[in-house]
Parts: C-alpha cells; sequence; structure tokens
C-alpha cells in the first residue's frame, strides 16, 4: 500500500475499529422529551449510551468482515461518514479534523523510518473495554529501523 493510500486510510480505520489509538466506546445522552424509537417509549430524563464501539462493528453496517482489518473499506465517502468514532451531526467532535491530521503526520512520519512486526504473529488483541480502548494485555511489537 503507497505511503498516500495508507495514511488515507489507515487512520480512519485505526480510530474507528481497531484503537490500538484511542477510541471513545460510548457517549450518553439525556432524553429532553418523551420519544418513541421504532416500538420502544423513551421517556423525557431518559439517559440513553449510545454504544461507538456496537454502531462501528455493527455487521448490519459493514457486513459479516465488520471485524476484519480492511482499509478498503474506507474508499468511499459514505463508509467515511457512515462512523461514529467522533460522533456525527453538530455535537461531533470539534476536534475531528485535527486528530485525523495529527495521526496521519504521526504514522507517516513512524512509518517511513521505523518497521512494526508483531513479535507473536496473527495473535488475537483483545479489547479492554474502558471509557477508552487499548489492548488488554498490551500488545508486543518488534521495532526497528529502516
Ligand atoms: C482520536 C481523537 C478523538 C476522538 C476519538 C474524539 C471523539 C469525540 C467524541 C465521540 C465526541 C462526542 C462526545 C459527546 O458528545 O458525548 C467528541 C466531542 C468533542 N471533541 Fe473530540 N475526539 C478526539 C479528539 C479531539 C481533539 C484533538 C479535540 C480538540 C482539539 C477535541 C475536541 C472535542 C470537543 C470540544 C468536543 C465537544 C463538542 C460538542 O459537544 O459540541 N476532540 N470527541
Amino acid at each position: 500500500m503507497s505511503a498516500e493510500r495508507f495514511c488515507d486510510t489507515y487512520p480512519q480505520v485505526d480510530i474507528a475499529l481497531y484503537a490500538e489509538l484511542i477510541l471513545v466506546n460510548a457517549v450518553v445522552r439525556e432524553a429532553s422529551v418523551t420519544d418513541h424509537v421504532n416500538s420502544v417509549t423513551i421517556p423525557k430524563g431518559t439517559l440513553v449510551t449510545i454504544s461507538i464501539v456496537a454502531f462501528n462493528f455493527d455487521e448490519t453496517v459493514w457486513g459479516p468482515d465488520a471485524d476484519t482489518f480492511n482499509p478498503d473499506r474506507w474508499t468511499d465517502h459514505v463508509s467515511k461518514a457512515n462512523h461514529l468514532t467522533f460522533l456525527q451531526g453538530p455535537r461531533g467532535c470539534i476536534g475531528r479534523l485535527f486528530a485525523e491530521t495529527e495521526m496521519k503526520i504521526l504514522l507517516v512520519a513512524l512509518i517511513q523510518r521505523l518497521r512494526f512486526d508483531e513479535v507473536v504473529r496473527g495473535k488475537y488483541i483483545e479489547r479492554h473495554v474502558a471509557i477508552t480502548t487499548r489492548p488488554k494485555n498490551g500488545m508486543f511489537l518488534k521495532i526497528s529501523a529502516i
């Protein structure tokens, strides 16, 4: 994959799905009025948790390979707008462009100089889900200069 393509796709995938970087797992909203979503009544004052992780891995949105590293899924603009990593809409993250640009610069600087290899190839990295997500038992990498 070219550096340009990597740069364009990888941060999205990383943030949204794999969270080696930072992922906010969920946000909470308080219903300001009583409302109905499908057949569920949500009384005024109810605290509603929106699970960003559940949405970002939802197979009905992403297909059966939702849990798979697949940078190609980010090549069209529809899918770029179709994840909740930074939320969406008027109360979405105002730092999104800054954060994405910063991560692209950092990633390019790293992959131009260093090579990253898994110590145990193909090892499943279990997620530790709290306010942010990180690898449960760490992630052992061999890092060498290019
Ligand atoms: C990977 C990095 C980041 C992620 C995943 C992220 C994610 C989010 C999410 C999910 C929200 C919505 C929270 C809610 O409404 O409950 C949010 C809001 C916000 N974020 Fe970020 N953010 C990131 C980086 C940043 C940076 C770098 C800044 C500032 C420079 C920033 C500033 C804000 C602000 C001010 C809000 C509140 C917006 C509002 O309520 O209108 N974020 N962010």
